[in-house]
Order: structure tokens, then sequence, then C-alpha cells
């Protein structure tokens, strides 16, 4: 059961939501449940304006995420990340700071999410 903390100048103090285990949202889903303001226009990947910096929290390793071209095309364009950085992430398995909130999947990781 992860909990995600948001972050955000658009609120008066930090938010931490428990996403219930097996909860297959996107951190915009969640976001979206909890009436927190993170930004959004098409909901499909595409636009970048949900862009937001995820950070892991404790100890442990995070998790492998992998982007879809997608996500990494809008991150790009967004100027959210570059493509050299990106293609040296891909090659240590990592995923870059910045994501897109409607297409983070939830994975079983308390994390920081600031938009
Ligand atoms: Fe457009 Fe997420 S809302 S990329």
């Amino acid at each position: 059961m992860p909990n995600v903390t948001f972050s955000s100048p658009k609120q008066k103090k930090d938010v931490t939501v428990y996403a219930v285990a097996g909860n297959r949202s996107t951190i915009l889903g969640l976001a979206k449940e909890h009436k927190i303001p993170v930004d959004f226009e098409c909901q499909d990947g595409n636009c970048g304006s949900c862009a937001v910096e995820v950070l892991h929290l404790g100890n442990k390793q995070p998790m492998a995420a992998h982007l879809t071209e997608k996500e990494k095309t809008a991150l790009v364009l967004a100027g959210k990340v570059k493509q050299a950085e990106l293609d040296e992430l891909v090659v240590k398995d990592l995923a870059p700071g910045w994501r897109l909130a409607c297409q983070y999947m939830l994975l079983d990781e308390d994390i920081a999410v600031k938009f």
C-alpha cells in the first residue's frame, strides 16, 4: 500500500494519500480521486501538461519503470528531460525524475510528487 505525498505551491500544505493495495491507478487518477489540483489536459500522454517530479522515498531501490515512447517524447518536448539523459537512463534501467502523471502507474512504493 503505497503512500503518495503531493506537494505544490498551489496547496497550503503537503497532502499524503494512501493508495489501496492493488490500486492500478495513475498518479493523475489518484490526484483526481482526492481532488488534488494536478494540471492535465489530454490524459493520454500527448500534451505534457501533467508533468510532475517524482521522488522515491525510503531506502528501497526504486522499482524499474519503463516509459512508453509517447511519454518520453512528451517529456522531451515539455523540456523536462533531454533526449541524451533519457537514453542514458534507459541503459541503466532507471526512470527520470520527471514523469507524466497520467502515464505513471502506481507501484508498491512510497513516492513524493511535486507539481
Ligand atoms: Fe496530457 Fe498527461 S494530461 S500528457
